[in-house]
């Protein structure tokens, strides 16, 4: 089995769904259900005998422990994060907790476990870090995309916190011997990320004929990656990935944000047309921009193209329509995700009982 962490949010969930529709190994989920995970993410398959899910936080060392000597793990893939810009320039605390300080205790606790294995299985196993290009800082308009061995210069304090643990996941390896690989991510967009987001903020705002809040000029560009063609990339470096490598994974898509939202009105206005006529578009509305705005993210994905056969598949455009049809088919969904009820609930289920 293997044992993934934040599986109840937008990436992890989305991993857990496809890995268990593809074969037979069980899968166990840590998450901590911070505002961002939902265990309804993964409802379809709550049922199923290979899924089990655990409440707990990557950073509870004995919790992580008693998991990975009951359940046995062959890998663990650490999706568990902060991960939002905006929020770690609000309050970046809980970014260095989780995404630093946690990841380390993880490392210390996937180090212990590997090295109580037998020689065939310790030989196999795998931790799997699942991070972001962000750590390269940002490029200019007439700079190459971001190769593995660009210099790490981030700029946000969620970037900074994802390249300090990149560090230590490198360093677990070097020092320690840990079989890691690290996987570094443009932006990704697809069914259930949550609407802090780009692309889902904007759909929802959209639907409900609010303001579409486009930062300063609206000219930074990001690599649009389907979640789905994440997961795919992720399951080659699992599989076939050169252990202590890190892996860069992009959309060969990139789109300043004003594209992207003309694009996503362009879509409502076929889909959903606005009373009275008009396009979407009018609810554009410039604001302040973001403090430390990176301009530019763009991924050279030549190394896991050339080593592991990867591609995405998944064009910008299908996946921005199958996205939008998700969201309009789920508006409930995003009710329910940011609803106090929601909230609330988390706590009756869980609250107090990490672990359970
Ligand atoms: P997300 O915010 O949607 O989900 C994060 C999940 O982690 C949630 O389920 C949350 O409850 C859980 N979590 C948070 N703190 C935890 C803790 N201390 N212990 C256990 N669980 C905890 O994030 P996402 O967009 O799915 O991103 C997943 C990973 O992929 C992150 O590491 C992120 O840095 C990376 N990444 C994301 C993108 C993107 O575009 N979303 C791109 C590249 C890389
Ligand atoms: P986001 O989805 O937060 O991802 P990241 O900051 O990790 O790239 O933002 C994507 C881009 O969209 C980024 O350039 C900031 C911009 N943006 C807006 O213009 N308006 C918004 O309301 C949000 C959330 C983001």
């Amino acid at each position: 089995m293997i044992l993934v962490t934040g599986g109840c949010g937008f990436i992890g969930s989305a991993f857990v769904l496809r890995w268990l529709k593809d074969q037979d190994e069980p899968i166990l989920n840590l998450d901590l259900l911070t505002y961002a995970g939902h265990p309804g993410n993964l409802a379809a398959v709550a049922n199923d005998p290979r899924y089990r899910f655990v409440r707990g936080d990557i950073g509870d060392m004995a919790l992580v422990q008693d998991l990975l000597s009951q359940h046995r793990p062959r890998a663990i893939l650490n999706f568990a994060a902060e991960s939002h810009v905006d929020r770690s320039i609000a309050a970046p605390q809980a970014f260095v907790q989780t995404n630093v300080v946690g990841t380390v205790k993880l490392l210390q606790a996937a180090h212990a476990y590997w090295q109580s294995m037998p020689g065939d299985e310790a030989a196999r196993f795998r931790f799997l870090h699942v991070s972001t290009d962000e750590v390269y800082g940002s490029l200019q308009a007439s700079e190459p995309p971001f190769r593995e061995t660009n210099a790490y210069e981030p700029n946000s304090p969620y970037s900074a916190s994802k390249a300090a643990s990149d560090h230590f996941v490198r360093a677990w390896h070097h020092t320690f011997g840990l079989p890691t690989v690290t996987t570094n991510c443009s932006n990704n967009y697809g069914p259930r990320q949550f609407p802090e987001k780009l692309i889902p903020l904007m759909i929802h705002n959209g639907l409900k004929g609010l303001p579409l809040p486009v930062y300063g000029d609206g000219q930074q560009v990001r690599d649009w990656l389907h979640v789905d063609d994440h997961c795919s990339g992720l399951r080659a470096v699992l599989d076939h990935g050169r252990v202590g490598e890190t892996y860069n994974i992009g959309g060969r898509s990139e789109r300043t944000n004003l594209q992207v939202v003309h694009a996503i009105c362009a879509a409502l206005d076929s889909l959903v047309p606005l009373a009275g006529g008009g396009s979407h578009a009018r609810l554009i509305t410039h604001v302040k921009d973001r403090p430390g705005h990176d301009r530019r993210y763009a991924i050279d994905d030549s190394k896991i193209a050339g080593e592991l056969g990867w591609q995405p598949s998944i064009t910008f455009d299908d996946g921005m329509r199958q996205t939008i049809q998700w969201y309009l088919a789920n508006q409930d969904w995003v009710e329910s995700v940011t609803s106090g009820a929601y909230r609330q609930w988390v706590e009756q289920q869980y609250g107090g009982r990490p672990g359970s």
